[in-house]
């Protein structure tokens, strides 16, 4: 099959994590179809510009999907030491951040160039998708936008989820998933700020570290006040857990025991405001805030062991009932997908449909923030790019 020819072993939708690693480990004449004008976009504004491209911790606790042990297999055949390997290979420099997370000390556009080394001499057609695709003998005929009509052994679907459709996302693989009869888990946006009407506008651009809570899940990390509602990393984690109803419990001292500080302090300076003290400990437009909110005034001294009790449990177990999400519009991730009970967990492949792969975001597996889900697109696109 020579170039030129409309033959291919491999044609992949989507030029991204997924679909670039798959293309690096897969044999034969691959094509990689996006619609973006360039490989990899969210890669490069990935991590503020620096990509946190795995997590040192990752393990398959890590992710989200119906079913939890799905990622395992290739996780642990392709993990975060692999990939960080291939970044030292590269002689790409990063750093731990927090957490495990790993980013590159110079940009994000290192890992773009590297997945680029590595596919060699796949070829790559951009602004370009798919308009129809078809089974025909043991192979797929695919019809791109342009009205080529092109054959492929292997059709990969990497062109990801829903989530920032002003950079492409567009739910296609979703729509060639339900073609072929594989089912869809219902999808919705996650790692996404959560909203509360105005209630919050006061405290915008507040920051401080916290435990947030939801569903018997929690999350130790920095939550940030906005305009619109909370975000922050610890917002966007538990995000994904949220539905709609549910209250989050936010414990703004996640660390020590708040009511033996204040009976400390009480002890010590009985005479001091209360919102004077706290806010000592806590963000200032905070403790006035909540100060209004509870009706707190008066010295430390004037406060009982039972009033100090109520003044902590309110900082400490603050149930919120957020109005919703920002949706697919900031939304990191999308949850939901492509069901893992149609799919192949050594490869990726679909399991009533020979040659025809789903990997990355499209698959119904949502990793927590930090590294995770560039970790699930390496890992699955190496399973069907070693598959295939
Ligand atoms: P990805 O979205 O990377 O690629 C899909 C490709 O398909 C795109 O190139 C798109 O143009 C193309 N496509 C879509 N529809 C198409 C169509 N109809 N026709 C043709 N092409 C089409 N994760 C992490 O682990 N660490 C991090 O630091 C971050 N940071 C981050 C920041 C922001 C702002 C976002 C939005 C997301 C992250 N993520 C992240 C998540 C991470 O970007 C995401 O999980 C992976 O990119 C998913 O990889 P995929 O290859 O599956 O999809």
């Amino acid at each position: 099959m020579g170039k030129g020819s409309n033959r291919f072993d491999t044609i992949i939708l989507g030029a991204g994590a997924a679909g670039m690693m798959c293309a690096a480990y897969a044999g034969g004449r691959v094509l990689l179809v996006d619609q973006a004008r360039a490989a990899g976009e969210k890669i490069r504004i990935s991590g503020g510009g620096r990509c946190n491209f795995t997590n040192l911790y990752a393990g398959p606790e890590n992710f989200i999907s119906q079913n939890p042990h799905f990622v395992k297999s290739a996780l642990s055949r392709y993990t975060q030491w692999d990939f960080i390997d291939l970044v030292s290979r590269h002689g790409i420099a990063s750093h731990e951040k927090t957490l495990g997370q790993l980013f590159c000390d110079e940009s994000a556009k290192q890992i773009i160039h590297m997945l680029v080394a590595e596919m060699g001499a796949a070829e790559v057609r951009l602004r370009t998708t798919v308009s129809a695709i078809q089974r025909i003998g043991d192979g797929f005929e695919v019809t791109l936008d342009t009205g080529e009509v092109l054959r492929s052994r292997n059709f990969v679907v990497a062109c990801g989820g829903k989530s920032i459709p002003k950079m492409g996302a567009s739910g296609l693989g979703y729509q060639i998933a339900g073609r072929f009869g594989l089912p869809v888990t219902p999808t919705r946006p996650a790692l996404v700020p959560l909203t509360f009407g105005e209630m919050f506008k006061p405290l915008a651009g507040v920051a401080l570290d916290a435990r947030v809570s939801c569903g018997g899940v929690s999350f130790d990390e920095a939550v940030l006040f906005t305009h619109r509602g909370l975000s922050g990393p610890v917002i966007l984690q538990i995000s994904s857990y949220w539905r709609e109803g549910m209250p989050i419990t936010l414990n703004l001292w996640p660390a020590g025991d708040l009511l033996e500080r204040l009976r400390e302090q009480r002890q010590k300076s009985g005479r001091r405001d209360i919102s004077t003290n706290l806010a000592e400990w806590l963000p200032k437009r905070l403790v006035t805030y909540l100060a209004a909110l509870h009706g707190w005034q008066g010295n430390l001294a004037d406060h009982s062991d039972a009033a100090l009790a109520g003044i902590v449990q309110a900082i400490t177990a603050w149930e919120l009932h957020p109005t919703g999400t920002e949706g697919y519009r900031t939304a990191e991730v999308t949850l939901g997908g492509v069901d893992t009970d149609a799919l192949s967990s050594k490869t990726m492949q679909a399991k009533d449909v020979e040659g025809l792969y789903f990997i990355g975001e499209v698959v119904d597996v949502t990793g927590w923030l930090g590294g995770f889900n560039f970790q699930w697109a390496w890992s699955s696109g190496w399973a069907a790019g070693v598959a295939i």
